[in-house]
């Protein structure tokens, strides 16, 4: 019989993890930055021992990354199964472990069950590690699975903070950050089928002194489209373990011989310099080993979505001079959003029913298809396609085909209905409905929109959302030129499982740019601009009926990917030519905000911020103000991430803020650009006029 070695490590970039095997369980003795190869792992391991207290188990426990509670374990463990109603304990007998440099695998099994967990850590190029769990059960008489966390995480004692999120429809991500030891249990958990807006599964810890540049910081991310569920949980040691994985009801899952349960996987990310190298990671995993390939470089074209500039009301007269004034803007997608099938003139109606609406498009949708390319556009398409109005077609011929339970009412969300997606005959509908649409019409997008939770619900939503998976993955086989966009009413369903099938995200409803900031902020942390869709919106805003500039909407939509979500023949000409000048500007420079180093950039000023994004030798930054400045003289701004002694160009790009461009010290300086070092960008700045709520700067700076 092979023996088990008494420590495994693992290295990924700038990351190492050394497990210690040596008391019979897989221990997790330490995450964190890169170790030297010189590192003896038993010694590391030894150092970190302790003798036992009076107030443990006399056989301690040492923590694993499979925990039973079955062994004397407080917390919650790793798997919970139970057969008809009775809880069944779970006695792990053996580790096993098998591996090599890129990754490492620990079987734990319960021989008496005849059960098996598989736990795999994988060190990814991108420098993330990425943990998937695996069930098996080879019983004769099925077991029912409570629970299988996707990973069991004890925290460096580092990690003493920890920021999680929250929110709501149009207000998604609201970052809050505590200490970890003042609570003894935080938990998030979600049931309505979908992430949400509150972005629990996205989760940061840190050092206490951690800033953007400086500091230990770890990331951690369920990649799941369904309902997650974590704990984190510190124990009388002080040690916090985090445990995190979908979401499972009683009886929503059984394993048999023939089904084993795999988790979806979570990713977990290290920084030893602050939250600017932890995000660098996160967005080269996501661009190098997440989107789909064939996007991956590809410069994100400009949209125009119609759905702010027309909501329903739609005419084929209308769309083609929106059309015309897109491309007269410099649009290069023009995406038709909702309300162009069937009888959909609002939102109660024909869901389900994806034919053109013959009122809209009396030559059909191939003469609006046809202006758009006419005017050197491409063309997208919005669909809803996991769901159905109880007022349509489709649901007359089927009213079988939607989540119900049998005895309760069919509670309608935007008057529509939820599909089942379990079934494979609602699948191969939605398949040949869309494949239907994908080869009928020059289809360069789709905004795949999802508006309502899913409820009532049999059994939960784990199959739902596997379904969900294989559809989209059946779509991009048969259809791999077709960019998808995933959007839930704004950033409902944001996660690394839809992103590897998707090439863009809609971060919100509200383009409300002083919320977008802060809301694309938290994105940002874990996800690129490249896939952030971002858009100018109408002045006031829809949502919060904020009045802006079209300067300072402009330059913030900017940064992601760029759209415009505006009626143009409402705005006035001055608008207009800085709106077009702007998307000049993003097509300039998306290269570099897409695919550069992000840094946020540190204000003490209150109401100040931006992003920095350098890629080689060029760098832009956006830096804004949203409330009225303390101080006439603002703080200057600090670049950092270019070379201390390379000598730059820094330029104000135009146009300017109108208003605020009269305190400029020499205009005509900072149209030509001012010569500087890194270094002293990094560490003097420059000073900008920006008093007043609604400034934006856009600050380029190019190695000479
Ligand atoms: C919700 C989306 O977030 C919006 O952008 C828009 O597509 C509407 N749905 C259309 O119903």
């Amino acid at each position: 019989m092979p023996t088990t070695p008494s420590t495994w490590r693992l290295d990924a970039p700038a990351t190492t993890l050394i497990f210690d095997l040596s008391r019979g369980v897989a221990e997790l003795a330490y995450l964190g930055p890169g170790l030297p190869p010189e590192q003896n792992a038993s010694v590391l391991c030894g150092a970190l021992q302790r003798g036992a207290h009076e107030s443990e188990p006399d056989e301690r426990i040492p923590p694993s990354i499979l925990p039973c509670i079955e062994a004397g374990y407080a917390g919650s463990p790793a798997v919970e199964i139970a057969r008809a109603g009775h809880q069944l304990a779970l006695r792990a007998e053996s580790v096993g472990v098998e591996g090599d440099d890129a990754a490492v695998t620990f079987h734990l099994v319960d021989p008496a069950l005849t059960l098996s967990v598989e736990s795999r850590w994988s060190a990814r190029h991108s420098g993330v590690i990425e943990v998937s769990q695996r069930v098996n059960f080879e019983g004769e008489d099925p077991v029912q699975l409570l629970r299988c966390a996707s990973l069991v995480l004890p925290l460096p004692r580092w990690a003493t903070h920890v920021t999680q999120f929250s929110g709501r429809w149009a207000a998604e991500m609201h970052a809050t950050r505590s200490e970890i030891s003042r609570s003894a249990r935080l938990h998030g958990e979600t049931q309505g089928g979908t992430p949400g807006f509150s972005g629990g599964q996205w989760l940061l810890f840190e050092s206490a002194d951690s800033t953007e540049h400086y500091g230990l910081s770890l990331a951690v991310h369920l990649a799941w489209s369904g309902d997650h569920t974590w704990t984190l949980r510190v124990d009388p040691d002080g040690r916090a373990v985090l445990s995190i994985g979908a979401r499972i009801r009683p009886g929503e899952i059984v394993l048999s011989r023939h089904h084993p349960f795999v988790a979806p996987s979570a990713v977990i990310a290290v920084s030893s310099s602050g939250r600017a190298a932890l995000r660098q990671t996160l967005h080269r995993h996501v661009l190098d080993e997440r989107l789909p390939q064939a996007f991956s470089r590809a410069p994100r074209k400009v949209h125009l979505n119609t759905w702010e500039a027309c909501g329903f009301a739609l005419s084929l007269p209308k769309l083609k001079s929106l059309a015309e004034q897109a491309a007269e803007l410099g649009i290069e997608r023009f995406i038709l959003d909702d309300g162009w099938f069937s009888g959909r003139r609002n939102d109660r109606s024909s869901l389900g029913d994806w034919n053109p609406s013959v009122d809209v498009f009396p030559e059909g949708l191939e003469s609006l298809i046809r202006h758009v390319e006419s005017l050197a556009m491409d063309f997208g398409l919005w669909i809803e396609p996991e769901m159905v109005s109880p007022d349509s077609a489709l649901y007359r011929a089927h009213p079988d085909w939607c989540l119900a339970v049998e005895g309760l009412p069919r509670a309608t969300q935007r008057h529509q209905l939820v599909l089942d997606l379990t079934r494979a005959d609602v699948t191969d509908h939605l398949y040949n409905v869309i494949d239907q649409l994908l080869r009928r019409y020059s289809i360069a997008a789709l905004k795949w929109d999802h508006n309502r939770e899913l409820f009532p619900i049999p059994s939960g939503s784990i199959g739902q959302t596997q379904a969900l998976y294989r559809l989209l993955d059946r779509l991009r086989e048969t259809h791999p030129k077709v960019e998808i966009e995933t959007c839930a009413s704004g950033g409902g369903r944001v996660d690394y499982a839809l992103l590897s099938r998707c090439t863009r995200f809609w971060a919100s409803d509200n383009n409300d740019p002083i919320e977008r900031l802060r809301i694309n902020r938290s994105w940002l942390q874990f996800v690129p601009f490249r896939i952030l869709g971002h858009h100018v919106g109408p002045s006031p805003n829809p949502i919060t009926g904020r009045m802006l500039s079209m300067d300072f909407r402009a330059k913030t939509a900017m940064f992601g990917h760029m759209g415009v979500e505006a009626d143009p023949s409402t705005m006035s000409e001055d608008d207009r030519q800085t709106l077009s000048a702007h998307i000049a500007l993003y097509k300039e420079w998306r290269d570099v905000i897409h695919h550069g180093s992000v840094y946020e950039l540190c204000s003490s000023d209150e109401g100040a911020a931006g992003w920095f994004v350098v890629q080689m030798n060029r760098g832009l930054a956006l830096i804004t103000q949203s409330l009225f400045a303390q101080h006439f003289e603002a703080e200057p701004i600090r670049l950092h991430g270019l070379e201390p002694y390379q000598r730059y160009c820094v330029r104000l790009l135009t146009p300017w803020p109108e208003h605020p461009a009269r305190y400029l010290n020499s205009p005509q300086v900072w149209r030509e650009g001012v010569r500087m070092t890194g270094a002293a960008l990094a560490y003097s700045g420059i000073s900008l006029p920006r008093r007043l709520p609604g400034t934006a700067w856009l600050i380029a700076v190019e190695a000479e």
